[in-house]
């Protein structure tokens, strides 16, 4: 496994490790867990055994919203790179933020519609953010293949739409969402979680499972399908707060009611300064 720092070398390190082969690219802000890993897997899938696969860890300073998310974005990057050995990871991308952004940079990658939902509404700047940095990322790499989470769906979605609106020649593949055995989504925030919250936070995922079983029982009003699952969450005894908690058409990510297929119910929730994102779709 090679570990490159510096975007201009990426390339060429990428040229040099051997004859061209089929690239897969995994972004990823690293504290890596078992979810990033399926990442991994489905990556050297597609790449094949004599394929390459990438996995960038870069914490991407302009797709924060707030300071201190940044600030405290847990780092481990001894660990992370032990995992990716293990797991098979071809080549480790590890900029620093300067190296990524020159000081005076002033282009960015703006979705316009499918961003103003969701985490778009709450965090302002955050997908633009998301969209330069994986499009650097594309043209740093230039796989063929790049793998997302679906647990991030709106990320995926966004991401797609720019992948279709600039033409770019990288197939995008979702992986399902790794949960814990409790059903809480994992997460590489979930480690800012006290014993408690951790605990209480499986009460997110049984909340939008909750509305999918409405759902498949015949519910088709948004409006009913979205109280019992706000009534889920609310009845926590550790404090979480709902950011947000919608019912969209999966398509356009436009709000939907009465619900028709494919849809997607999803949330955002805060345990005090933690913020725990997860859905899941309807049909
Ligand atoms: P990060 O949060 O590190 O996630 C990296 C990738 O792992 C994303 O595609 C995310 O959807 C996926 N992932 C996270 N938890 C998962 C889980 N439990 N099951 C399956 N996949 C999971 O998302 C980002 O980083 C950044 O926004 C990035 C795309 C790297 C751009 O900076």
């Amino acid at each position: 496994m090679k570990v490159v720092n510096h975007p201009a070398t990426l390339l060429k390190d990428l040229e040099s490790h051997g004859p061209p082969s089929t690239r897969v690219l995994v972004p990823t802000m690293g504290c890596l867990h078992q979810g990033h890993l399926e990442l991994v897997h489905r990556a050297r899938q597609l790449a094949g055994a004599d394929g390459t696969v990438i996995l960038s860890l870069f914490v991407n300073p302009i797709q924060f919203d707030r300071a201190e998310d940044l600030e405290h974005y847990p780092r481990a990057l001894e660990d992370d790179l032990a995992l990716c050995r293990e797991h098979g990871v071809d080549i480790v991308f590890t900029p620093q933020a300067a190296d990524m952004y020159h000081q005076d940079h002033s282009v960015t990658v703006s979705e316009s519609v499918l961003s103003r939902k969701l985490c778009g509404a709450t965090r302002p700047g955050h997908f633009d953010g998301v969209c330069t940095v994986v499009l650097k990322l594309f043209n740093l790499t230039q796989p063929e293949f790049a793998v997302f989470g679906k647990k991030d769906f709106q990320q995926l979605a966004v991401i797609r739409r720019m992948v279709r609106d600039l033409n770019l020649p990288v197939n995008i593949d979702g992986v399902d969402t790794l949960r814990e055995k409790s059903g809480l989504a994992l997460s590489s925030r979930n480690a800012r979680l006290s014993p408690a919250q951790h605990k209480d936070a499986r009460r997110i995922h049984r909340a939008l499972l909750t509305a999918q079983h409405a759902y498949d029982q015949g519910e088709t009003s948004a409006k009913a399908l979205l109280h019992n699952a706000r009534s889920e969450i609310e009845a926590s005894d550790q404090g979480a707060i709902i950011d947000y908690l919608e019912l969209l058409d999966s398509r356009n990510l436009q709000e939907i009611d009465p619900v028709t297929y494919p849809a997607v119910i999803a949330t955002a929730v805060f345990y005090g300064k933690v913020r725990l994102i997860d859905n899941v779709e309807l049909g």
